[in-house]
Order: structure tokens, then C-alpha cells, then sequence
């Protein structure tokens, strides 16, 4: 992972200055690094040491980090890492072009591994987040959203990512079609996980723990998973307040929304779904090789259920 950061600071080179403040600011920020985790630890699980893991890792954590710029642009977000937004910081329009300098500089490097498989999985994977998002943005304010919609977007602006990250270790090692999708499997369902973790912490975290303020989602008008499984089983004024905060985008009953969520079993239902997605993923993985990196994978799929930040 030292390595992985000494390409993230080599290949943040520009001669604009701001593109390198905003990406500076972020990127310094630290973040959880999960992604270019799970890459190194698929290629260990797999015995494979290949020269362009750091890169690509590199390239991972790019685009990650372009879809944050992009996100918090989008959903008016003030706090990330604890500490202000970019958008917050430097305005939409400097978040926004540096989140495209990142995907250009995370191609240019995939092109120097100058792999074509590798270019058709991370092309893919950038192309289907935005779907994501852009479904996502449709989705805004419907109340009548059901959990399959939910998870198509949930895979889409997520979960590739995880998948494109673990996918790449077995391209790279050369392993078989087999061991390729037990690897794509595992990420898909853990970044699935995390997604549907995030959206629950997004109701019940701590903002300090987590360095994003909570109830983002629900002044944004998101239906999320909290959200979805507590309509299944309120009473009718409980699902009046919150059909009105989601149709208005109104997050000044937040507090009232979270007993509601919490108090009709919500939390735990969504909770009890990222624990499916876990087990999912760690089924995969008890078909990878058993050693020390495999035995973290299915750690990384147990601890997902308790992360707080
Ligand atoms: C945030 O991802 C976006 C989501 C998919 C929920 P992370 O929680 O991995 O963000 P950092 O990189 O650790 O800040
Ligand atoms: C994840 O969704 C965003 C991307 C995958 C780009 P969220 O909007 O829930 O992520 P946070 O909560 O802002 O990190
Ligand atoms: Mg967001
Ligand atoms: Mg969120």
C-alpha cells in the first residue's frame, strides 16, 4: 500500500496548479484505500506478485476518487474525510474539472500497462457507475422505489468497482476463467455490502467516526435501503413524514426518521441484507487458495457489517 502511494503522489504531476491543490486536498485527506486493498490482497490470495498491481491500484483509487469529486458535487455534500468537501472548499466547477483530470490521468496510466482485457474491464466498470449515478439522480424523490431498483443502482455505482478491483488480480496473474469469476463475485458482493452498509450509516453513524455528515441521503431525496424496508412496515402517519421528507427532500425531521427507521426493524433488515451480500463474498473466497491474503478477504467480508467510518 506504501507503494501505491508513492504512485498516487508521482502521478498527480501537473502544471496547473489548482489540479493539483484539489487533488492534493482530497487525496490527502487519506480515505480508506479499500480498493486498492482488495487488488493487492486478490493478487496475493493468488500467489502473484505482477510489476503493474501498484499502477492499476493506482488507477482504482483515481477513478474512486473522481467519482467522489463528482458525487459530493452532485449530492451537495459539505463533508468528506472529515474535513470540508472539495466542492465546499473550491466550488463546483474546480471539483468537477479536477474530477475529470483524475479519469484522464487514471486511463492515461491504464493504457501504459497496455493490457486490452485490463482497458475493457476498467472501461466498463467507469462507464457503468455513471449509469449508476444517472439512474440514481432519476430514481430521486420516488418513494415508490422497491429494493431491485435500489440494488441495480447499488451495483452499478459501487459494487463494479469493487468487482473491476478484484477482477483485475486474475487478468493480471493469468489464472482461469473460473478463478477470474470467483474473483469478480467476491467484489461485486462485497462492495454490494459496503453500499448497502454506507446507506445505513448514513441514518445511524457518527459523523465524526464516519468524516461525512449523516443524513445526506435523505435531504437529497435518496431511497435508500433504510428507507425502503421502514415504508414496508410503518404505520400510515409514520409513512406520511417520510414519504414528505423523501418527495421534498426535506431533512429537518431527521431525528423523528431515524426512531422510525430503527423502531420498525429497519436498520436491522437492511443490515441483515449486507450480511447476505458478506457471506456471498466470503463463499467466493473460500474457493481462492488458502493463505494469509485469502483468510484477510474473508476478514475484510466479516468486519464489513461492524466499519463505522
Ligand atoms: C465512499 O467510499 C463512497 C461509497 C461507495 C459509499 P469509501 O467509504 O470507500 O470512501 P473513502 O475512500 O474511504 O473515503
Ligand atoms: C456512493 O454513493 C457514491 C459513488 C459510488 C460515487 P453515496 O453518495 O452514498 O456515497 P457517499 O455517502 O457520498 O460517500
Ligand atoms: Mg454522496
Ligand atoms: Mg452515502
Amino acid at each position: 500500500m506504501k507503494h501505491v502511494d508513492l504512485v498516487i503522489g508521482a502521478r498527480l504531476n501537473t502544471e496547473v496548479p489548482l489540479v493539483r491543490e484539489v487533488a492534493q486536498y482530497i487525496i490527502s485527506a487519506g480515505g480508506k484505500r479499500l480498493r486498492p486493498a482488495l487488488l493487492l490482497l486478490v493478487s496475493g490470495a493468488l500467489g502473484s506478485r505482477h510489476a503493474h498491481r501498484h499502477t492499476l491500484a493506482a488507477v482504482i483509487e483515481f477513478i474512486h476518487t473522481a467519482t467522489l469529486l463528482h458525487d459530493d458535487v452532485v449530492d451537495e455534500s459539505t463533508l468528506r474525510r472529515g474535513r470540508a468537501t472539495a466542492n465546499e472548499r473550491f466550488g463546483n466547477a474546480p471539483s468537477v474539472l479536477v474530477g475529470d483530470f483524475l479519469y484522464s490521468r487514471a486511463f492515461q496510466m491504464m493504457v501504459d500497462v497496455n493490457d486490452m482485457r485490463i482497458m475493457q474491464v476498467l472501461s466498463d466498470a467507469t462507464n457503468v457507475i455513471a449509469e449508476g449515478e444517472v439512474q440514481q439522480l432519476m430514481n430521486m424523490h420516488d418513494t415508490s422505489l422497491n429494493e431491485a431498483s435500489y440494488l441495480k443502482v447499488i451495483r452499478s455505482k459501487t459494487a463494479k468497482l469493487f468487482e473491476a478491483s478484484a477482477r483485475l488480480a486474475p487478468i493480471l496473474a493469468r489464472a482461469n476463467s473460473e478463478t477470474e469469476a470467483v474473483c469478480a463475485t467476491y467484489g461485486q458482493a462485497l462492495g454490494t455490502a459496503f453500499q448497502v452498509i454506507d446507506d445505513v450509516l448514513d441514518y445511524e453513524g457518527s459523523a465524526d467516526v464516519l468524516g461525512k455528515n449523516l443524513g445526506d441521503d435523505l435531504r437529497e431525496g435518496k431511497v435508500t435501503l433504510p428507507i425502503i424496508c421502514a415504508l414496508r412496515s410503518a404505520n400510515t402517519s409514520q409513512q406520511t413524514l417520510i414519504r414528505s421528507a423523501i418527495e421534498e427532500g426535506d431533512a429537518s425531521h431527521l431525528e423523528d426518521i431515524v426512531s422510525i427507521i430503527r423502531d420498525t426493524g429497519a436498520l436491522d433488515a437492511a443490515r441483515a441484507s449486507a450480511a447476505a451480500e458478506a457471506q456471498r463474498a466470503m463463499d467466493a473466497a473460500s474457493h481462492l487458495p488458502v493463505n494469509e491474503y485469502s483468510s484477510a478477504l474473508l476478514q475484510l467480508a466479516a468486519g464489513l457489517l461492524e466499519r463505522r467510518s
